[in-house]
């Protein structure tokens, strides 16, 4: 297994759930973290609480300059770049008549474009270095097709395809796609975004810590192996 000290990850959505909890994951193993999302309140309170070896970006995905500062970032404050975790998301649900055409854009928006500019920000630094890991947080959703979450499994379907197509042309560059694919995680987004009480409740959920620690199990393979579609949920939720 690979050693983590020292090493410099970029996560994107590290203000709640899976993100926080990554960044203290991997903060806890000796990396550095360079944190990205919108709100710049949150990104301090867990800059604090991290010390020195963190560094904040005010960002939003969507926008491909933010995700250049980001990666600038990393490199400027560290001195490299070693992995990218793309987690940032949004999820709204509902049948495909119920959404309003802003929410499915901001979903489609901030789920596909969001996840592609942090990695292409990413890869020439990976390519120059020799080597990275890209992680991405998708979803179970991803893997099937699903009522009133249509339009949210299609972004889920996106990123897997996604890094299925960047695995076959970034492996030679010892570049690593891998996809992390959890059911329920009980956080703010499981919480909102019109989920129903059919659904699995929170105490029966996985806990973004759970995710957070496939995040540190995926980085920490021998750099000869890789990872490709990880799936995951919790013992309480039905598949
Ligand atoms: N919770 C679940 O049940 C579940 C299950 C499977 C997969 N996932 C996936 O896991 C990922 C993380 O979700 P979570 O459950 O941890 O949700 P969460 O607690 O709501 O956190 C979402 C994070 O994404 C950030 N974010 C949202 N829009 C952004 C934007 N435009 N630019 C930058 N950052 C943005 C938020 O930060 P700001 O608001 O500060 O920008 C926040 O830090 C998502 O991709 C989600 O689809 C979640």
């Amino acid at each position: 297994m690979q050693d983590l000290t020292d090493k410099v990850v970029a996560i994107t959505g590290a203000t709640a759930g899976i993100g926080a909890a990554s960044a203290r994951a991997l903060a806890a193993e000796g990396a550095k973290v360079v944190l990205g999302a919108r709100r710049e309140e949150r990104l301090q309170e867990l800059a604090e609480e991290l010390g020195d070896r963190v560094a904040v970006v005010t960002m939003d995905v969507r926008d491909p300059e933010g995700a250049e500062e980001l990666v600038a970032t990393a490199v400027d404050r560290f001195g490299r770049l070693d992995a990218l975790v793309a987690n940032a998301g949004i999820g709204a649900y509902g049948g495909i008549m119920d959404l309003t055409d802003e929410q499915l854009r901001v979903m489609m928006d901030t789920n596909i474009a969001g996840t592609l500019w942090p990695i292409r920000a990413a890869v020439p630094r990976f390519r120059a270095a020799g080597g990275g890991d890209i992680v991405i947080v998708a979803s179970v959703a991803g893997l099937r097709g699903a009522g009133d979450e249509a339009v949210y499994a299609a972004t889920k379907f996106a990123q897997v395809g996604l890094a299925g197509g960047l695995d076959r042309e970034l492996r030679e560059q010892n570049i690593r796609v891998s996809t992390l694919c959890p059911g329920g995680v009980a956080t703010e987004f499981a919480m909102g975004a019109g989920r129903t009480p059919d659904m699995p409740g929170l105490d029966d959920m996985l806990r973004a810590e759970d995710v957070a620690a496939a995040v540190v199990t995926v980085l920490r393979q021998p750099p000869t192996m890789r990872t490709l579609v990880w799936s995951m949920r919790s013992i309480q939720e039905a598949d």
